[in-house]
Parts: C-alpha cells; sequence; structure tokens
C-alpha cells in the first residue's frame, strides 16, 4: 500500500496543471483557432519560371525546417534541355559546403557511370528530391551523418521539382534511389523490383528508377561494388538507347 499523497504535494501538482493550462491560453488567437498549417515551397516560388530564377528563389527558401541546419540550397544543375534528368535524394555533407549537386563521392561514381554508359554530365540536368542538407551530429567528432528526409520534408519540398520538370522538360527521367522514386512514382514503388523499366508516369515519356550511387559506395566488397556499379552502368544504358532510338526516328 502506498502512503497517501500529503496535502500540498497534490495542490503542487495541481497548480502545474492549471499553470500549463493557463499558458496554453494565454498564446495568441490564430494559435488557438488555426492550427499551424504543415508549410510547402509553394510561397517560395518565383513569379516567371525559368531555371536561373527557381534557383534563385529557392536560395530563400522556408518551406521546410531543413534550410535551418544547413548551410545553403543546393538546387539542380546541368543542361536546360536536358535528354535526360537524374534526381537523387538529398545533397550530402560535400555538396551542402559547395551548393552543387553530386560533386562529393557519389558525384564521382556517378560521373563514372555516365561516362561508362556514353553520356557526358553536360547533356543531363542532375538534382535532388528535397534541396537542403538532412543531417544529425555523429555521436563522437564533428561528423555530419546524412539523415533520411522525412516523407513531410520531401512532400515540402516537391514544389522545386515539379518546376524543374515542367522548365527543363526532359525526355527521360532517371529517379535514383528509394526517395527520388517513391517521391514521383509513389509510396509503393519498389527501386528492387522494378529498376531499370521504364515506367508509365505523367512527368515524362521515358521515367526510370534504378539504385543511388551512395549505395554502391557501401557495398561490403570490392567485388560486389564493381557488380553494383555494372548494373548501374547498365540501367543508364537502356535510358542511353532509347534516347538514341528517339533521335533516329525524329
Ligand atoms: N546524394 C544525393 O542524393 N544527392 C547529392 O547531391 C549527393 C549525394
Ligand atoms: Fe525549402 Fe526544400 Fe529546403 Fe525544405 S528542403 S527549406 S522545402 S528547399
Amino acid at each position: 500500500m502506498h502512503p497517501p499523497k500529503v496535502c500540498c504535494e497534490a495542490i503542487a501538482e495541481e497548480d502545474k496543471a492549471l499553470k500549463a493550462h493557463l499558458i496554453s491560453a494565454d498564446m495568441p488567437a490564430q494559435h488557438i483557432l488555426r492550427p499551424k498549417k504543415q508549410g510547402d515551397a509553394t510561397p517560395f516560388l518565383p513569379k516567371k519560371i525559368t531555371i536561373t530564377t527557381l534557383q534563385e528563389a529557392a536560395r530563400s527558401c522556408k518551406g521546410c525546417d531543413l534550410w535551418k541546419n544547413a548551410t545553403q540550397t543546393v538546387f539542380g544543375e546541368g543542361n536546360s534541355r536536358p535528354s535526360i534528368m537524374l534526381i537523387g535524394e538529398q545533397p550530402g555533407d560535400k555538396e551542402d559546403i559547395a551548393g552543387h549537386p553530386f560533386v562529393g563521392p557519389a558525384g564521382r561514381l556517378l560521373d563514372e557511370a555516365l561516362e561508362a554508359a556514353g553520356m557526358d554530365r553536360g547533356d543531363v540536368y542532375v538534382t535532388n528530391a528535397v534541396k537542403h542538407f538532412s543531417w544529425t551530429p555523429a555521436e563522437r567528432g564533428k561528423r555530419r551523418i546524412h539523415k533520411k528526409p522525412r516523407y513531410s520534408e520531401i512532400k515540402a519540398c516537391r514544389p522545386w521539382l515539379d518546376a524543374e520538370i515542367a522548365v527543363t522538360h526532359p525526355e527521360v527521367i532517371i529517379c535514383m534511389g528509394a526517395t527520388a522514386a517513391q517521391a514521383l512514382l509513389g509510396k509503393e514503388f519498389s527501386v528492387t523490383r522494378d529498376r531499370g523499366k521504364f515506367v508509365p508516369s505523367p512527368w515524362a515519356t521515358y521515367v526510370m528508377a534504378t539504385v543511388h550511387p551512395s549505395s554502391i559506395l557501401r557495398a561490403q566488397d570490392e567485388e560486389s561494388r564493381r557488380a553494383q556499379k555494372e548494373s548501374f552502368i547498365a540501367d543508364l544504358r537502356i535510358a542511353a538507347a532509347q534516347i538514341k532510338k528517339q533521335r533516329r526516328a525524329a
């Protein structure tokens, strides 16, 4: 049996509850009447949409909270009339500092794979589903550890991606990794099951998903890294062949 609560303890508890209530009652009316709506990037879009105005406007986007801990917005860049648009997940540590997409280790692998598939980085437009670096501090040391963006952040950043697709109008879109694939093709899309296949989509005539170059860098050993890179190149070749076929038909 617990001893009954001493009277003054019970009063202190009641007091606390009352104070909490008063704090919420004290809040400005708009917070009580209108719960804060989850925002997105829409209010930050420029009036006139070109790649340059988009890049410029995205610098001051506060459509979700990711801008708070990032160095800068890392917008898409590349050919403004690309045959292929490549979509990654979000900028990494190196990209956050440099302000350009895919300039770190994953970017190097991507460049090698594009070259092996007969494409040039100058022919493509490269972007990410999310434009700010999402990270958490390492338990020890100063390293910033990549943190997968939340679904709400991917959704908030979506107006930028939609605008990039609308303005560059790529013939082929390649989603690299599950984040980009699910952002564009729906939450049920499985990269493992459907990689390297063109899937019907309203976003471009040809849309496919493949793995993310970072996943290749995480391979357990050299042998599996080599094999995974070959499969990635094979997927890129399918896209390159499709472009060539269209050119011949035109
Ligand atoms: N990974 C990504 O998804 N995007 C980048 O820009 C770099 C690494
Ligand atoms: Fe805006 Fe996207 Fe950055 Fe969020 S991640 S602040 S929506 S640019």
